[in-house]
């Protein structure tokens, strides 16, 4: 489960978009970009490339992977963005996602990983970073829930 040098590169532009003010549906399309390329290299494998709980990795997991689409209506009609961010933080316990404090994606959502920066980011970019891609994976999800 890796990112792929496009999901660096919308990181990079989302920062940038963030450092020089843009905002609007730019950057909205660029946030959405990131989510589905983490979504991809760090979701998909359990909870299924259309996030309906159908991942190859179910076969091997004793719990039952929820599908994710289903999120907004079991919270009355509304995305549960908040709680979403902090599953991906890892600050809600959530056994399938590893034990807490340790979560199976390592450091790649914290902010204190000048390791997870790769070639184009300084370490002062890492939050903006980090929190582009908490936030692009929250922003996709909310555009596959269903009615
Ligand atoms: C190794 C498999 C696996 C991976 C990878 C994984 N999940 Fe999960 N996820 C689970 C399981 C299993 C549960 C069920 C809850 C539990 O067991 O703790 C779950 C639960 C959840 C829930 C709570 C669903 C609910 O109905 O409340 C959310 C939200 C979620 N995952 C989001 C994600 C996101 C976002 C990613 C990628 C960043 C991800 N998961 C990666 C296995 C996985």
């Amino acid at each position: 489960m890796k990112v792929h040098g496009f999901g660096r590169g919308a990181a990079l532009a989302a920062v940038v978009a963030v450092g020089s003010g843009l905002g609007g549906p730019a950057a909205a399309e660029t946030s959405l970009e990131i989510g589905r390329s983490e979504f991809a290299g760090y979701c998909a494998a359990c909870h299924g490339h259309d996030g309906r709980g159908d991942g190859p990795f179910q076969v091997l997991l004793t719990r039952r992977v929820p599908g994710l689409t289903g999120l907004a209506r079991a919270n009355g009609g509304r995305f549960p963005a908040e709680r979403v961010a902090e599953v991906v933080r890892g600050s809600v316990d959530m056994p399938g996602h590893g034990p807490m404090g340790m979560p199976l994606w390592g450091d790649h959502y914290r902010t204190k990983a000048p390791s997870q920066l790769g070639p184009y980011f300084k370490p002062e970019d890492a939050e903006a970073y980090v929190k582009s891609r908490i936030q692009g994976v929250v922003d996709y999800l909310a555009t596959i829930q269903e009615k």
